[in-house]
């Protein structure tokens, strides 16, 4: 039996308030080349990948359609939400994909070990897989305004706490009806799934993986470029 065919979808249609005033964020630049396109490449690096699908901000389909000529992916417009853009993408994948990856395109350096290791749990027989890590802050729970003022309710216990990254795999049925019976919105797609009361299976992520969301963040991706190169 020929193992199932994986594909990927991307979600690339936001934003990017917390980065600044400018383009949308996939479209900005990184060390040369706009984010979308190292997150594609690194995807495309990756031989566990077959088709791919690319929610881009519905202006910029034509533009996002041209730079990723070269990589055989679809390009469609997202949504709203993220959840929206991760939808029609789900749609626009072909049929008789079983495996499905979800990969925010803003976790442009994310290496294609962190891939394998979730296709490996989806093959072996995982229905969602998210890679993730240690947290390193302590995390507080809180409650009231963060600009009036807030209190602290409590801290959970830390070591049983993990920072979810992306790609996340699924199985391409439960991803569906994840979205379809999607009740308010997630901001990851494994958490659709619990909803579902399936279980999500956890793997290492990297921290290369980081998502790229404000400044900061596009100063540490450029040095772990260079560090790369
Ligand atoms: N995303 C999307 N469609 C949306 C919102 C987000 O496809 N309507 C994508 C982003 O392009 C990104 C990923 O989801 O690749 C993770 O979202 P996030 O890091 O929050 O990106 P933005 O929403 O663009 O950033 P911000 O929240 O700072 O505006
Ligand atoms: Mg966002």
């Amino acid at each position: 039996v020929a193992p199932a065919l994986v594909g990927a979808l991307v979600p690339a249609a936001g934003r990017g308030e917390r980065l600044g005033p400018g383009r949308p964020k996939a479209l900005r630049d990184l060390a040369g080349e706009p984010l979308l396109v190292h997150a594609v490449r690194g995807l495309r690096e990756a031989p566990e990948v077959g088709p791919v699908v690319v929610a881009a901000p519905a202006p910029d389909v034509p533009v996002v359609t041209a730079l990723l000529a070269a990589y055989d992916v679809v390009v469609v417009a997202g949504g709203e939400q993220r959840q929206d853009s991760v939808g029609r993408a789900l749609a626009a994948l072909p049929a008789g994909t079983d495996l499905v990856l979800v990969h925010d395109a803003a976790r442009c350096l994310t290496p294609p070990s962190v891939v394998a290791a979730v296709v490996a749990a989806l093959r072996a027989g995982a229905d969602a897989v998210v890679p993730v890590l240690a947290v390193a802050d302590t995390v507080k729970q809180v409650v009231g305004d963060p600009v009036w003022g807030e209190r602290v309710t409590g801290t959970p216990d830390r070591s049983r706490l993990r920072a979810v990254q992306t790609p996340q795999g699924f199985r391409r049925e439960v991803l569906a009806a994840a979205h379809r019976r999607a009740g308010g919105a997630a901001t990851d797609d494994a958490a659709l799934v619990e909803r579902l009361g399936r279980t999500v299976v956890a793997v290492p992520g990297s921290e290369e993986a980081f998502k790229v969301t404000r400044p900061l963040d596009l100063l540490l991706a450029e040095a772990v470029l260079r560090a790369r190169s």
